[in-house]
């Protein structure tokens, strides 16, 4: 059985997300999204259980996608779940630096590959920070998260005052 992982912050989870979790899910057996809960990743939107409930309501049309929370070292937890690949987005040539440093200190690390699939043309310009800033700012995100994702936005920055 071929377990992936696609790992991140998800805060929140967009559709390119969503998008390259769907594809994965056709290519593995079984797909862990792993939700990182690391100390330096302080400065997030959402609480851990809020962006857990946003991506269960997105991913529950996939029987073969859980969702996992991880600390420490994304190779150990694979690891310990016993998955052999770890699945990536690229949107641009911008991201391909840090993601092929990271591919290779896996590989380095346990002998793990990453798989990377390309982003869908319409989602390479999406990210979670981006998505925050314009809906923090009134901007319109409807088409670029699912519609539960949305009205959490919206409903967080409605009772803020930054
Ligand atoms: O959504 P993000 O914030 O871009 O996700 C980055 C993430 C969580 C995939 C990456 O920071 C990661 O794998 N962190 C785990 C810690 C780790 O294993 N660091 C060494 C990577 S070579």
């Amino acid at each position: 059985m071929a377990t992936a992982l696609c790992p991140g912050s998800f805060d929140p989870v967009t559709l390119g997300h969503l998008d390259i979790i769907e594809r994965s899910a056709r290519h593995f057996d079984e797909v862990i999204v792993a939700v990182i809960r690391n100390p330096q990743k302080t400065q997030s939107l959402f609480s851990l259980e809020e962006r857990q409930e946003m991506l269960k309501e997105a991913l529950a049309h996939l029987p073969n996608v859980r969702i996992e929370f991880f600390y420490g070292l994304l190779v150990d937890f694979a690891k310990e779940h016993g998955a052999e690949a770890i699945v990536k987005g690229l949107r641009a040539v911008s991201d391909f630096d840090y993601e092929l440093q990271m591919a290779q200190m896996n590989q380095r690390l346990t002998g793990i590959d990453t798989f990377f699939l390309s982003t869908a043309p319409q989602h390479s310009f999406l990210s979670s920070s981006l998505v925050k800033e314009v809906a923090r700012f009134g901007g319109d995100v409807s088409g670029m998260v699912p519609k539960h994702v949305n009205d959490r936005l919206l409903e967080r920055f409605s009772t803020r005052e930054d």
